[in-house]
């Protein structure tokens, strides 16, 4: 069955399954922390975005990029690997102008397309769930000198967790809105790795930003990186 094949299916439909996949009103901010209204918001991508176009890898329901699309000015593409996520955010989004929804895996759609773009980022979504090896290099092709790479990550210090020694990826988990958790793989790095990966792919930090949600815990709970392209 589908819904056994990938973690990230059984999540979107469970979703699904609780929540109506209606029309939703935009989001005032964008958010890039597991805390809303907590940390920066777009101005993270630039601070005037519009006209601007942008690639979301993994936009689950497309929040932030209907965000990015009312609020902003933007023109926003967001890919997920999940046919249901993206029939949800057009369901919840489809509306609007200068808006695409793209089912397909992060990779195969940087490698098929050779659209340039003026940010690419992502909110807990691909990054961090594929090879940095292959992701980064693909994204850099996408981006011009000076252009932003931006994305959050579930940060590797949450919960007591210590970062990855190597460039291996490790078992981490997603939690379904029943409780279940299913394994998936994710490459848990600290900023200095990150910044090793990134530097290799053609770009330079230019913040790395460490969010914590006291309701969880006193760990860090988020690694927000924001990078442009050399
Ligand atoms: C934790 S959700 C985050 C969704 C969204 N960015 C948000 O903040 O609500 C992770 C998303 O990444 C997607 N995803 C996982 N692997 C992916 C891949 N290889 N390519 C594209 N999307 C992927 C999943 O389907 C899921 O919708």
């Amino acid at each position: 069955m589908l819904a056994q094949a990938s973690p990230w299916h059984a999540h979107a439909a469970q979703r699904t399954a609780t929540g109506l996949a209606e029309p939703l009103s935009v989001p005032a901010r964008m958010e890039w922390t597991t805390r809303p209204g907590q940390g920066p918001g777009a101005d993270v991508l630039g601070s005037d975005l519009r006209g601007k176009r942008l690639l979301e890898l993994g936009c689950g329901p497309g929040h932030n990029a209907a965000h990015l699309v009312a609020r902003q000015g933007a023109h926003v593409t967001g890919v997920d690997l999940v046919g249901l996520q993206v029939r949800r955010a057009r369901s919840h989004y489809g509306r609007l102008d200068n808006l695409t929804f793209v089912a397909g895996h992060a990779l195969r759609y940087l490698h098929a397309s050779d659209e340039q773009f003026d940010a690419i980022y992502s909110v807990f979504g691909a990054i961090g769930l594929i090879v940095p090896e292959l992701l980064l290099p693909a994204i850099a092709q996408h981006l011009t000198p000076g252009r932003v790479l931006a994305f959050s990550v579930p940060h590797p210090r949450r919960g007591g967790l210590s970062a990855s020694g190597d460039d291996r990826p490790r078992r981490d988990h997603v939690t379904l809105p029943d409780r279940t958790r299913l394994p998936i793989a994710r490459w848990e790095f600290d900023t200095a790795r990150w910044e090793k990966h990134l530097s290799r792919a053609g770009f330079w930090i230019t913040s790395a930003q460490e969010f914590r949600d006291p309701r969880m815990s006193h760990w860090p709970t988020t690694l927000l990186i924001r990078a442009r392209k050399l």
